[in-house]
């Protein structure tokens, strides 16, 4: 049986991934309105890895006793500056979700509840990619710089990513 602490947070963890799902839903309606084809696809994939990611939660939360309680999503931001921008913004936002991760790790721990942190490694592990391949888009970026050649590949390119789901 998970503990209302510890419940209670992973609640509004799935509050904050679903909000990343909104987020990424949000960025990707604006690539497809700027006719950045690729990177809106990007962000879809994005947009169904994290209704993943609240699934996997809602799923523990249910395995071990607890009770979801789904609470209201934000409203997210709706313009952007560039591309740069869209890809700096999802930085910063993963780079808050692996610390809300790292939160929840060690709440499991200072509640001595083992099966919680066995759970949460999963996430622990996906943050690292998730910023990995923001990383790597940032510094792609970089090297097109204002080439509308090089921002086409770069589009087609993302235009070929599909949703695996998680196996986990
Ligand atoms: Fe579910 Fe992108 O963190």
């Amino acid at each position: 049986m998970l503990n209302k602490k510890i419940e209670n947070t992973f609640n509004e963890q799935i509050n904050k991934e679903t909000y990343s799902a909104y987020l990424y839903q949000s960025l990707s309606a604006h690539a497809k309105h700027i006719g950045l084809n690729g990177v809106a696809n990007w962000f879809q994939i994005q947009v169904q890895e994290e209704i993943s990611h609240a699934q996997k939660l809602y799923n523990y939360i249910n395995e071990r006793g607890g009770k979801v309680k789904l609470q209201v999503i934000e409203e997210p931001p709706s313009e952007f500056e560039n591309i740069q921008n869209m890809f700096e913004e999802t930085l910063k936002h993963e780079e808050f979700i692996t610390k809300s991760i790292n939160e929840l790790m060690d709440l499991a721990m200072n509640e001595r509840d083992h099966a919680s942190q066995i759970f949460l490694q999963w996430f622990v592990t996906e943050q690292i990619e998730e910023e990995d391949n923001v990383n790597e888009i940032l510094n792609t970026l970089k090297l097109i710089g204002n080439s509308g050649n090089g921002l086409r590949m770069f589009d087609k390119e993302l235009a070929a990513r599909v949703f695996t789901p998680p196996t986990v």
